[in-house]
């Protein structure tokens, strides 16, 4: 068995002085590490038929369509202002210094819906609990909170409270 882990390298300052960047592109660049993290993937969601899976820009697409397919879903984009072309919904986020704001389609997802959210890495949290109030918005249940690598010492688990987090690895 690979280790996966080993696929992500550290770049130190990256992209600013103190952040140490999790890169994931040696992981998808090898194709023996990127089949085998999909499937690792999938084992991790729960035996439930999900209707949407919701992944975000721009680290966020590249699992996140593979899952949608194996797991029979449609996909949703949820992505930086001004990408999407319909009308959207809009949830604005704390960054470290100053905001963020992320866009998802008004009809994206439907009452009802479960919901799988999937991102490549939890850092401080911030980006998927803005994608969590969207989903919630829109109407959709959130089966599961589905990550490649979490970054433990930054907790950012504490700001998915009472959803059920995933992921891969810890760093
Ligand atoms: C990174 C990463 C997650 C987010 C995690 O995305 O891909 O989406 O940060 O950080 P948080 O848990 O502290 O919110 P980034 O904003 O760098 O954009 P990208 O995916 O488009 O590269
Ligand atoms: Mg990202």
């Amino acid at each position: 068995m690979i280790d996966l882990k080993e696929y992500i390298r550290d770049i130190e300052d990256f992209p600013k002085e103190g952040i140490t960047f999790k890169d994931i592109t040696p992981l998808l660049g090898n194709a023996s590490a990127f089949a085998k993290a999909a499937t690792a993937l999938l084992e991790l969601v729960p035996d439930v038929q999900i209707d949407k899976v919701v992944g975000i820009e721009a680290r966020g697409f590249f699992f996140g369509t593979l899952l949608a397919e194996k797991l029979g879903a449609g996909f949703v984009p949820v992505r930086k202002p001004k990408k999407l072309p319909h009308t959207t919904i809009a949830q604005t986020y704390e960054l470290e210094y100053g905001t963020d704001t992320l866009e998802m389609h008004v009809d994206a997802i439907s009452k009802g819906d479960k919901v799988l959210l999937h991102d490549d890495v939890l850092a401080t949290g911030g980006t998927a609990a803005a994608v969590i109030q969207l989903i919630e918005k829109a109407g959709g249940a959130i089966v599961q909170c589905n990550f490649l690598g979490e970054i433990a010492f930054l907790e950012g688990r504490k700001k998915l409270e009472g959803q059920e987090v995933k992921a891969l690895f810890q760093f």
